[in-house]
């Protein structure tokens, strides 16, 4: 390698290196300031209408194991969420998924599911008959 090839091939990374470096400047500040919260709004805002269909094949198969009406009253931590208003399902099925909210089955359960999947879970338990407690509790516990 003569030393006019040498110049030049260490001019142009020397350039390479520096144009990389800028432009890695950039991006950071400015996704810094505005893109990651944007992005994550906009899977939420995006409008979507849930299928109970879809909901009901996903409570069948990752739910009703833990919170159908057979186990509730058994196991003490296991909520009741049969009628529970789908907003607050939903609210607590992203906390899990985001580890916002903890608790080692419903942050697996979860993980697996796209947000729609979990639009789709929340419509469909807002539907259904709460599991009373209430009767439930007369027929094991004694007076
Ligand atoms: C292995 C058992 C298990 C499975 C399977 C499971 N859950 Fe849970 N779930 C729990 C437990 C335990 C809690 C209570 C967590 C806590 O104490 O914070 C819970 C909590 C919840 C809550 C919060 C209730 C509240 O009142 O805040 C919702 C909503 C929920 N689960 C929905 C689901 C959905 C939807 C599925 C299926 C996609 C599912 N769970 C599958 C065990 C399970």
């Amino acid at each position: 390698m003569n030393l006019t090839k040498f110049t030049l091939l260490f001019v142009a990374s020397t350039a390479a290196v520096m144009s990389l470096s800028a432009c890695t400047d950039d991006n950071t500040t400015t996704v810094g300031k505005v893109s990651p919260k944007l992005t994550v709004q906009s899977d939420k805002t995006e409008p979507y209408i849930p299928s109970l269909m879809a909901g009901e094949k996903l409570v069948n198969n990752l739910c009703s194991q833990c919170h159908g009406d057979k186990i509730i009253p058994f196991v003490q931590s296991y909520p009741n969420i049969k009628g529970q208003k789908s907003s607050y399902i939903l609210k607590q099925l992203r906390d899990f998924k985001s580890d916002a909210r903890q608790d080692l089955y419903m942050q697996s359960v979860v993980k697996s599911l796209s947000d729609k999947d979990l639009q789709d879970v929340a419509a469909f338990y807002s539907t259904l008959k709460p599991l009373d407690l209430y009767e439930r509790s007369q027929e094991y516990y004694q007076k």
